[in-house]
C-alpha cells in the first residue's frame, strides 16, 4: 500500500468528501486518500482538522476515536491530540508525551472538503478549482459518493471521452441529454492544469419535452487531479450557428441549464472514490421534481460506468502491458489528461530525487 503512493500526484488538492459528512463535535471520519490514511474531524467550535489516522501509541485508527472539545481522543487507550496534531495527554502518563500526528492542509470549498497530501508548504488554496456547491437555492444540486474497484486513470479516461454516453448510458444519460455524443467530436484544448471540452449539439431533443428541438451547449473542464466541472445549456434552434459554434455569450438566456461537479479521488492503485453532484438552474417546485428525476438517472448511469470500468480493470489485470491499444480520435481527451498527469508526477518525482541527492 505504501508503495502505491509513488504512483500518485501528491502535490494537489484532492476531494476527501462532502462537508456535511463531518458534524461539529461529531464522530471523526477516516478515509484513505492516495495511500494516506486520513482522519477528519470538526472540533466543538466547528473548526475542521485533518491528520494521519494512526495513533502514535499502538497505531490504532483515530477515526474510531471521539471529539472532546477541541481534542481528538483515541478510544483505544485515551491518548488525546489537538488540531495541530500535538499530543495533549495520556492517562497515567505524567509528562505529556512529546509526540505529534502528521496533519494535512484541509480546506472547505463549494461544499467539498479538500485535502493536500503532499508538501504542506506548496498547498496553495488558489489551486482549488471552482465548483458550484450544493447549498445554493438558485441552483439546487443532489449529491452522492460511490467507490470503484479500479485505478483512477480508467475513471479519468471515462470522463475525458463522453462518446461512451451513447453506449454505456444508452437508456439513461443519452436519452436524458437529448443528444448523440458519439456522432461529433468536442473541441478539446489544454489549460495549465486542466483539459477543456466544448461542443454544440444542433437539433438535440429538449429533455422532458418530447418533439421539441434545441441547440445544446456543453462545456466542461477536467482539472488536475480529477475534478470534473460541467455546464450545459439549451437554446432555441439556430443559436449554435449564430454563435459561430463558439461559447454562447452571457446575454443569450438559455432555456434550461444543468450543472455537474464530480471528483475522482484515488484510494489505492485499484480503488477509487467518486464524489458527485448534479443540478438544474432554477428553484421552482417543478425544477425540484425534475432534479429528483435527474438524480435517479445520474445514479443509474454511474452504476453503468462502474460495471463497465470494473470489468475493464479486470481485463487489464489479465493483460500484458505490452499488448498495444488501438487509438482513435475520441482518445484525444484521455491522451491529453494522461500526458498532463504524467508530466506533473514526473516533475514531482524529479524534484524529490534532486532534494534527496542534496
Ligand atoms: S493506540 Fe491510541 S492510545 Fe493506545
Ligand atoms: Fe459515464
Amino acid at each position: 500500500m505504501l508503495g502505491d503512493r509513488a504512483m500518485f500526484l501528491q502535490n494537489a488538492w484532492y476531494v476527501w468528501g462532502w462537508g456535511h459528512e463531518i458534524a461539529t463535535g461529531g464522530p471523526p471520519v477516516g478515509r484513505v486518500v492516495v495511500g494516506h490514511p486520513i482522519v477528519i474531524w470538526r472540533s466543538d467550535a466547528g473548526v475542521i482538522h485533518a491528520a494521519e489516522d494512526r495513533c502514535p501509541h499502538r497505531h490504532a485508527a483515530l477515526s474510531k476515536g471521539r471529539v472532546d472539545g477541541d481534542r481528538l481522543v483515541c478510544m483505544y487507550h485515551g491518548m488525546a491530540f489537538g488540531g495541530d496534531g500535538r499530543c495533549m495527554g495520556m492517562p497515567l502518563v505524567e509528562k505529556t508525551p512529546d509526540v505529534r500526528l502528521r496533519t494535512y492542509p484541509v480546506v472547505e470549498s463549494d461544499d467539498w472538503v479538500w485535502i493536500w497530501p503532499g508538501d504542506p508548504a506548496k498547498a496553495d488554496p488558489m489551486l482549488i478549482p471552482k465548483a458550484f456547491g450544493i447549498r445554493n437555492p438558485d441552483r439546487p444540486m443532489r449529491s452522492n459518493s460511490i467507490e470503484y474497484n479500479a485505478n483512477y486513470r480508467l475513471l479519468h479516461d471515462n470522463l475525458c471521452d463522453l462518446s461512451h454516453v451513447d453506449y454505456v448510458h444508452e437508456t439513461t444519460l443519452r436519452q436524458a441529454s437529448g443528444a448523440y455524443w458519439a456522432q461529433s467530436k468536442p473541441r478539446v484544448t489544454s489549460q495549465p492544469r486542466a483539459i477543456r471540452f466544448e461542443r454544440w449539439f444542433e437539433q438535440a431533443d429538449m429533455p422532458g419535452a418530447p418533439g421539441q428541438k434545441v441547440d445544446s451547449w456543453i462545456a466542461y473542464d477536467f482539472h488536475v487531479p480529477g475534478i470534473f466541472i460541467l455546464h450545459g445549456a439549451r437554446f432555441p434552434l439556430g443559436t449554435a450557428a449564430r454563435c459561430n459554434y463558439g461559447p454562447p455569450p452571457a446575454d443569450i438566456e438559455p432555456l434550461v441549464q444543468n450543472i455537474e461537479q464530480q471528483a475522482v479521488t484515488p484510494v489505492s492503485s485499484n480503488r477509487t472514490a467518486y464524489h458527485y453532484a448534479t443540478g438544474l438552474i432554477g428553484d421552482s417546485p417543478e425544477m425540484t421534481l425534475k432534479l429528483a428525476q435527474r438524480m435517479d438517472v445520474v445514479m443509474a448511469a454511474f452504476e453503468e460506468d462502474r460495471e463497465m470500468i470494473e470489468a475493464q480493470q479486470a481485463i487489464h489485470d489479465l493483460t500484458d502491458p505490452a499488448v498495444p491499444m488501438f487509438f482513435v480520435p475520441q482518445d484525444q481527451g484521455p491522451f491529453l489528461m494522461r500526458k498532463l498527469m504524467n508530466r506533473l508526477i514526473r516533475e514531482e518525482r524529479n524534484q524529490a530525487d534532486s532534494l534527496a541527492a542534496c
